[in-house]
């Protein structure tokens, strides 16, 4: 364990201490809106309370146009003061160079591992089937929003832009609460 990681971990720690880390992550809503309905269509995507504890959201594309082999996406993240107000994060990858890179930057890493085991589309590319994140659960959200990364507390959006070969897509965007 070196310097720079007990510095890393001290951070963390003073933020979490500061900023009254989270403990609890609700989905407040799951919205996927196809932007070319020639290439791709939602056929669910949903967030699907099972009881008070399990709950999850899931989301089934189907891609019309296949092998798709550019893929570019931007995540924007928000946070509600007044309305919705870009917060934190905006950056835009090309999905098909990270998914083939051994060394994988941590920001999208962390981004990604949100629904990397939860997903069919965690292979490199070409796509030429389905897309599919199944029930990914509230438990893991939680470990991953506060464990792996604290977040302070607060209302956020996710938006994410799905493009292939330089063309908007799809939109996919989720809203949570962290109290
Ligand atoms: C909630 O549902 C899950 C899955 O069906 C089950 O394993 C769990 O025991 C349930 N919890 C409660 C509190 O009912
Ligand atoms: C994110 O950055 C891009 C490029 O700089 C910009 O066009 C876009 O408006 C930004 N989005 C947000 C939510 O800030
Ligand atoms: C890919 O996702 C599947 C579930 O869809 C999971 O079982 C597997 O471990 C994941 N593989 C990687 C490399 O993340
Ligand atoms: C993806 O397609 C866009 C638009 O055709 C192009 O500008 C870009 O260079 C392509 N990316 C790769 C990695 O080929």
């Amino acid at each position: 364990m070196g310097f720079q990681y007990s510095i890393v971990i001290g951070v963390l720690l003073l933020a979490h201490h500061i900023l009254e880390i989270s403990s609890r992550i609700e989905l407040t809503n799951l919205k996927c809106i196809p932007r070319d309905e020639k290439f791709i269509l939602f056929e669910y995507c949903r967030i699907k309370s099972v009881n008070r504890t399990y709950k999850y959201f899931s989301v089934h594309a189907k891609l019309l146009q296949g092998p798709v082999s550019n893929i570019t996406v931007n995540v924007a993240t928000y946070k509600r003061y007044n309305g919705y107000k870009p917060s934190l994060y905006n950056f835009t990858f090309d999905a098909c160079k990270f998914l083939a890179s051994k060394n994988k930057n941590i920001l999208y890493n962390y981004f990604y591992g949100f629904v990397s085991q939860h997903s069919n589309m965690n292979h490199t590319c070409p796509f030429d089937h389905d897309l599919i994140v199944d029930k990914v659960t509230i438990g893991f959200l939680n470990h991953q929003a506060t464990a792996v990364l604290p977040i302070p507390k607060g209302d956020y959006a996710v938006f994410t832009r799905w493009y292939a070969y330089g063309k908007l897509r799809a939109d996919v965007r989720v809203y949570a609460t962290l109290s």
